[in-house]
């Protein structure tokens, strides 16, 4: 049977950056993020025993196996839970921009792990799916959730997932994206964060920085305090970004122009706006704000960027499973 679902994005308010494990994706620390509605992955799997390999399309492509290791790992994963050695036909479609530092494989593999899973027969509950997801990429295992949700590092396979904190954040939390360079990025998050583990003399202090971090956050959401929120989660992914700096070999993920979209922020933010920035492994800004300021934030931002380069995203879902079949 095709199963089809949809994953939401999701971005990291305090980041995931270095693993334990690097095969089962144990993290180091607790992360916590916001799922988005504006980007998502829909996703539908069918085991086929006509096929003689998996065979992966995404947005309309055929994919080299060689290069789809993160999508196999899911895919083994559900059939050693299913017992089965079914090829799996994959057909997915993004609507975000692929590698792009907009977290296309946290809704990439939650979307996956929903399908698979269910096209292999299993009925797993949301913690069990948020766990098969972690396996394909860390982030992923957030967006099986809506709203504001934290991954739990956890002690192992079992004890490391994520779940929900607050499902309908409805006190004027918004995301806009300044889309800066959709290129493919050049060092992945992958070896990124695992460059910065091996080589970064201050990587030892960052789990100290998460837990202080988390607790000033999980304070700053119980007090629905936009404000506050925005300002830990910028200076959490600054220290996060100071961990590829001072890599061996240094790395960034900053172009010029993320340069001019903080300086952008920090000057509405002098001008008196509520908006406060993040990134991830990509170059493109994510601004926290408070929707009452977003029209005057997108015009401060659209005579430098150009309003098609900015896209305002809304707290969104969690997994959801659609009776379409993207086979047809
Ligand atoms: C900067 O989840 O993409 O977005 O587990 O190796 O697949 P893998 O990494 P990934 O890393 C995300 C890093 C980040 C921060 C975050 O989302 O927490």
């Amino acid at each position: 049977m095709a199963k089809t679902a949809r994953a939401h994005t999701n971005i990291a308010l305090i980041k995931y950056w270095g693993k334990r494990d690097q095969d089962l994706i144990l993290p180091y620390t607790d992360s916590l993020s916001l799922t988005l509605d504006e980007f998502y992955t829909t996703t539908t799997v069918q085991f086929d025993d006509q096929l003689t390999e998996d065979r992966i399309v995404i947005d309309h492509q055929d994919m080299p196996l060689a290069n789809m290791g993160k999508v196999v790992t899911v895919l083994d994963r559900v059939r050693e839970l299913a017992g089965i050695t079914t090829p799996a036909h994959v057909i997915s479609e993004n609507h975000v921009p692929m590698a792009a530092g907009l977290a296309s494989s946290a809704s990439a593999m939650a979307a996956l792990a929903g399908a698979a899973s269910r096209a292999a027969g299993l009925d797993l509950s949301l913690t069990d799916l948020s766990r098969l997801a972690r396996r394909g990429s860390g982030s992923a295992s957030r967006s099986i959730f809506g709203g504001l949700v934290q991954w739990r590092r956890g002690n192992d396979d079992v004890t490391s997932y994520a779940e929900p904190i607050l499902e309908q954040v409805d006190f004027g939390l918004e995301m806009l994206a300044i889309m800066i360079n959709q290129d493919q990025k050049k060092v992945s998050s992958r070896g990124g964060m695992q460059l910065s583990v091996d080589t970064s003399p201050y990587f030892a202090m960052w789990p100290n920085v998460v837990e202080q971090d988390l607790t000033a956050m999980q304070q700053a959401i119980a007090e629905q305090d936009v404000a506050t929120i925005g300002q830990i989660a910028e200076a959490n992914a600054m220290r996060m970004h100071a961990l590829t700096l001072s890599a061996n070999p240094p790395f960034s993920y900053f172009e010029p122009a993320t340069m001019t979209a903080i300086q952008a922020i920090q000057n509405l933010r002098e001008q008196g706006l509520t908006c406060y920035y993040t990134m991830d492994a990509g170059p493109n800004v994510k601004v926290i704000y408070d929707r009452a300021h977003r029209d005057e934030i997108i015009a401060g931002l659209a005579p430098i960027f150009g309003q098609d380069q900015l896209v305002v995203a809304q707290p969104g879902p969690g997994i959801t499973w659609l009776e379409e079949d993207l086979h047809e």
